[in-house]
């Protein structure tokens, strides 16, 4: 919106101090009046706020616009009090200190509202927890209790507050509102029994008269009528259209139950506000002896029903005194006029006391019971500047408590910041102001001042009245420039003051105060035994209020004044420890109306809030200050010469500090103790310069510790595997040593053993032994004859392991046997049966038997297809059995020729090609012949009993011990073979023999010895 608009000439500047001709009332006035008309109320003098009150609802306090606001630079955005609330809270998070915002200007100018508006501000933007949630909603939810309470209608502002009220929001380390406390100052009691034309009593009246339940009416005896109530109806103006009571009535209720009211305590002070209502319709008669008499039955029950205290006492004390004379205690009776003076005092005692409950009650809500360090932002809200028709005591308070936060104002921008430029040596030419402290020393000052004058007469036995205090107020001021009567003035001005009147020149302007009642109000007296029979109340808040000791109740108390004063003493003792920060709200108009601007108005509070002398203060001077060491310390991160230590004076380090970060000359300058920055826009570039490098550092020092706490780690760990490695080393060391001990036992044992290895089993040797065996029969294992042949590998056993051994070797060779058995096939097993019957036959006998040993018998080396089938189908009947080719020698001659020889069942064949030559059946085979030698000659002899019949054959076989095997087997007679020696003797035919003679040569020869025989020589065979 405005930053849209800025261009445009009719909006107006934003900062006045951006305005070319600064010293111009008129051009002041022009661009408010510009921003204004723009609904622009917001306007800045350096970080001062002006407000102009718009009278209306404008839109822009909304969630949104809060937002905009939060965490922005502060001259970033258009002016608005949110910019100044977050600049405040930022500045006070980042500084860690505390600060206060004073919102002044007269009543109606929309302080209340500002202040609201910067509650509201915090509740939105702070960060929050659930728990933080409870303490947000009960410093927003405090305002509308309050104000119910203290705030009413005025000729001024329909919600005018008639208290002061300074509100601390307390913050913790993180910047979360975490408790507030609440002041009050001097609520304007006298508005309860009294209100002017036009104005209302307080707002919570109405509120319970128009918006309470039925039954809680009922209860409180009251009606809903704000006519029938005395109280009510003096200013005539019960209804007002800008006061929704109904709803205001509801928002109360609601937050009563928030800030932790229990129903008891609602209870309790709605019956406080209703017997206010109800004491107010007391009416007096006055009896025949002229004294006051209590005329008012129902009135008395309701009150006696709320206060809770018997109708008598009460009546009682509404219409007597006690006197204490010397010991007794005697019984004044009231006159009608003093029985309402005492019911009208009463009235205000119970409100202005309960009032004050409420504060400490919703204070006892707001408190942090956390105790660590809090920062704070405190919210000064007070009444403002009122001028009547008729001003009286309570006016005459306020206006002083105005007059006390200019000075107050004054003192903290105009004076001291003149007087600081001074004090630094910083080249300044003074602005000249108009300093209120006259009036301020004209008001309190002791003994002398106004306030001394009055509490005086209020103290002077006597006829001490308002007018003899006016006589003494004229002889002490007389000649004072800012105070006048009607006896001192001058003709002209006599006119217009009365005679019970005194005039002060205000620094907002001139106030006409009628002295009737300041004595009395002065005083504020309670007779005491009103006070006694309040505290026999049976409503708990009472009779808290109402004590049975008042505190130095020997002493005279205070006066309201002084109170006030020694009040505001200390409420500016507490703003001057904190840095200030000012909102300053305008009137636009006197009749509360909305656009429209009065010149005139807006000029006397421009003039007299000082703001153009704080303009041209602010033109001249210098937005921020610091001394060299805070600001040092702040910055000194930017620098690379101070940073991390400077070595110098603080003054020094700051001049290179500035000259580093390139301030220009005339943006800052050098006092003695400080340094001044004209602008805050050189300040924010520091201060952005320093949340960029607030980054870095914390990057850094993260860094740093992050390393530190690894290499911690590191250490440790190092540390911990040292421990780990030298526990491990020492066990691992250790278990060596157990070894070698046991090593060497072992040894020890081994060499006794061995050398006591043949003495009998003992102690000494049996481990030995046991060793000994056992190795010996593992290497055993390992080392088996793997066949049954093998004769030769058989370990060595030891001594001991002799018999043994032995036997395992036995039983291995026969596992090794019967697994060789199982092995063998069934034909094998023939071949094997044939072989041993051969061994049989020749072994030992037949020099050449050893090398036939190896060489595997066959069924028959003549198969059928090599038979001529006609021989085939001769022997095929008898079922042939064996065949093999053999040379047969003549019996006569001995010429060999080839012949089959072929064995069936029942006979030996020998053939010749397809022809039989000799069958010769088993049953004449008498037996046949080989030599002992190497040769393979064989002899059949076969019976020959004819002559016709074929003698014995002579026949050489290739395959002898086979063939002759198969002949044992199919004769089924094994002692059918004879091995001889030398000769053996032939059948050639009946009773003619041959020989055949054997002998061994160097070769293999047959042939035809001289003497007729067969010679078979065989060679020797190399060994046997
Ligand atoms: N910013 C605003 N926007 C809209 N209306 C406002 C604003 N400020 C004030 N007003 C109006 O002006 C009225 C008076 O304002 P407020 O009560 O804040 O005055 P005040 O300065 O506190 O006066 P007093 O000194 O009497 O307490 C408000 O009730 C409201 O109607
Ligand atoms: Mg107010």
């Amino acid at each position: 919106m405005e930053g849209s608009l800025m261009a445009r000439d009719r909006v107006g500047l934003q900062d006045f101090v951006l305005l070319d001709n600064y010293t111009s009332e008129s051009a002041f006035l022009e661009n408010l009046r510009k921003r204004f008309h723009e609904n622009l109320i917001y306007t800045y003098i350096g970080t001062l706020l002006v407000s102009v009150n718009p009278y209306k609802e404008l839109g822009i306090y909304t969630k949104k616009q809060m937002d905009i606001y939060m965490g922005v630079n502060f001259f970033e955005l258009p002016p608005h009090i949110y910019a100044l609330a977050d600049n405040v809270y930022r500045t006070m998070v980042s500084e860690t200190n505390n600060h206060f915002i004073l919102i002044s200007g007269e009543s109606g100018a929309g302080k209340t509202e500002a202040s609201k508006k910067v509650l509201q501000f915090y509740a939105v933007s702070c960060p929050s927890t659930t728990l933080l949630h409870n303490i947000r909603d009960r410093l927003l939810l405090s305002n509308p209790v309050l104000e119910a309470f203290g705030n009413a209608k005025t000729l001024k502002n329909d919600n005018s507050s008639r208290f002061g009220k300074y509100m601390d929001i307390q913050f913790d380390h993180r910047g979360a509102a975490v408790g507030g406390h609440i002041l009050s100052y001097l609520l304007e009691k006298s508005r309860v029994v009294h209100q002017n034309h036009g104005e209302r009593n307080f707002h919570i009246f109405y509120q319970l008269v128009e918006g309470g339940e039925e039954d809680l009416l009922r209860w409180l005896g009251l009606e809903r009528d704000c006519q029938k109530y005395r109280f009510l109806v003096q200013g005539q103006c019960a209804k007002v259209s800008s006061i929704n009571d109904n709803s205001d009535w509801k928002t109360v209720r609601k937050a009563l139950s928030v800030i932790e009211f229990s129903e008891s305590d609602i209870e309790h002070l709605f019956a406080i506000t209703a017997s206010v209502l109800h004491l107010g319709n007391v009416h007096f008669e006055a009896n025949f002896c002229g004294y006051a008499s209590l005329n008012s039955c129902a009135e008395i029950h309701w009150l006696s029903k709320l206060l809770g205290i018997l109708p008598a006492v009460l009546q009682e004390g509404l219409t007597h005194r006690k006197i204490e004379a010397k010991a007794e205690e005697v019984l004044s009776p009231f006159t009608v006029d003093h029985a309402i003076y005492a019911r009208d005092a009463l009235a205000k005692a119970i409100y202005g006391r309960t009032f004050t409950w409420l504060v400490n009650k919703i204070n006892e809500s707001l408190a942090n019971r956390d105790s660590t360090r809090k920062t704070v932002i405190g919210l000064l809200d007070i009444y403002g500047f009122e001028v009547f028709q008729v001003n009286s005591f309570e006016q005459f308070c306020i206006n002083y408590c105005n007059e006390k936060l200019q000075q107050l104002f004054i003192q903290l921008t105009l004076k001291s910041e003149q007087e600081e430029y001074e004090m630094e040596g910083i080249e300044w030419e003074p602005v000249p102001y108009f300093n209120n402290k006259i009036i301020c020393d004209l008001v309190e000052e002791k003994h002398r001042g106004i306030i001394s004058i009055l509490d005086e007469e209020c103290l002077r036995p006597g006829g001490a009245t308002d007018m003899t205090f006016l006589e003494k107020l004229e002889e002490n001021m007389c000649g004072h420039p800012h105070f006048v009567t009607h006896k001192l003035a001058d003709p002209k001005t006599r006119k217009t003051l009365g005679r019970g009147e005194f005039r002060l020149l205000h620094y907002a302007g001139e106030v006409t105060y009628c002295v009737l009642g300041f004595l009395d109000k002065n005083n504020d007296l309670l007779y005491k035994n009103i006070k006694d029979v309040m505290h026999q109340s049976k409503n708990p808040i009472i009779r808290h209020c109402f004590p049975t000791t008042e505190p130095d109740s020997k002493r005279r108390p205070e006066t309201v004044a002084t109170q006030f004063k020694n009040s505001l003493a200390g409420l500016t003792e507490i703003l001057m420890s904190k840095e200030p920060w000012y909102v300053r709200c305008l009137k636009p108009n006197e009749g509360k109306q909305s656009g429209r601007f009065d010149d005139v108005t807006v000029r006397h509070q421009v003039k007299y809030l000082g703001l153009m002398e704080h303009l041209r203060v602010r033109r001249a001077g210098f937005a921020y200050r610091r001394r060299y060491e805070v600001f040092l310390q702040r910055y000194k991160p930017l620098c690379p010469d101070t940073w991390p230590h400077w070595r110098g004076t603080a003054a020094e380090g700051v001049e290179k500090l500035v000259k580093y970060l390139g301030y220009k000359p005339n943006e800052y300058k050098l006092g003695r103790t400080k340094i001044f920055i004209r602008h805050p826009r050189t300040l924010f570039a520091t201060e952005d310069a320093f949340d960029v490098c607030k980054h870095e550092l914390a990057t850094r020092i993260q860094a740093k510790y992050k390393g530190y706490r690894v290499k911690g780690d590191y250490l440790k760990q190092r540390e911990a595997a040292t421990k780990i490695e030298t526990c491990w080393r020492g066990l691992q060391a250790r278990r060596e040593r157990e070894r070698r001990a046991w090593a060497v036992k072992v040894i020890k044992k081994f060499i006794k053993g061995f050398m006591t290895r043949n003495q009998p089993a003992s102690f000494d040797n049996s481990e030995y032994l046991a060793f000994v065996r056992n190795n010996y029969l593992t290497r055993l294992k390992e080392n088996l004859p793997k066949s049954v042949l093998d004769k030769k590998t058989w370990l060595t056993p030891p001594p001991i392991m002799k018999e043994a051994s032995e036997l395992l070797r036995k039983l291995h060779m026969r596992t090794m046997v019967r697994k060789y058995v199982r092995g063998i096939t069934a034909q094998r097993r023939a071949q094997l049966q044939l072989k041993g019957l051969t061994s049989d036959l020749f072994r030992g006998k037949k020099e050449n038997y050893p090398s036939s040993v190896g060489r595997p018998f066959a069924d028959t080396r003549i198969h059928e297809q090599d038979i001529n089938i006609k021989v085939l189908q001769v022997i095929c009947q008898e079922g042939m059995k064996y065949g093999v080719p053999v040379i047969k020698y003549d019996r006569n001659g001995f010429r060999p020729r080839f012949r089959q020889l072929i064995l069936t069942q029942e006979a030996v064949y020998l053939v010749e090609e397809a022809k039989v030559k000799q069958r010769v059946e088993y049953s004449s085979l008498k037996g046949a012949s080989v030599s002992n030698l190497s040769d393979n000659f064989l002899i059949l002899h076969v019976t020959c009993d004819e002559i016709r019949q074929k003698g014995d054959l002579v026949l050489q076989c290739d395959f002898l011990f086979e063939a002759l095997t198969k002949l044992c087997m199919v004769t089924n007679n094994h002692s059918i073979v004879k091995v001889v020696q030398g000769s053996v003797r032939f059948d050639i035919q009946p009773g003619k023999e041959g020989f055949v003679d054997f002998k061994s040569g160097s070769e293999s020869m047959v042939y035809r010895a001289k003497n007729g025989h067969l010679m078979v020589e065989s060679a020797r065979t190399k060994s046997r």
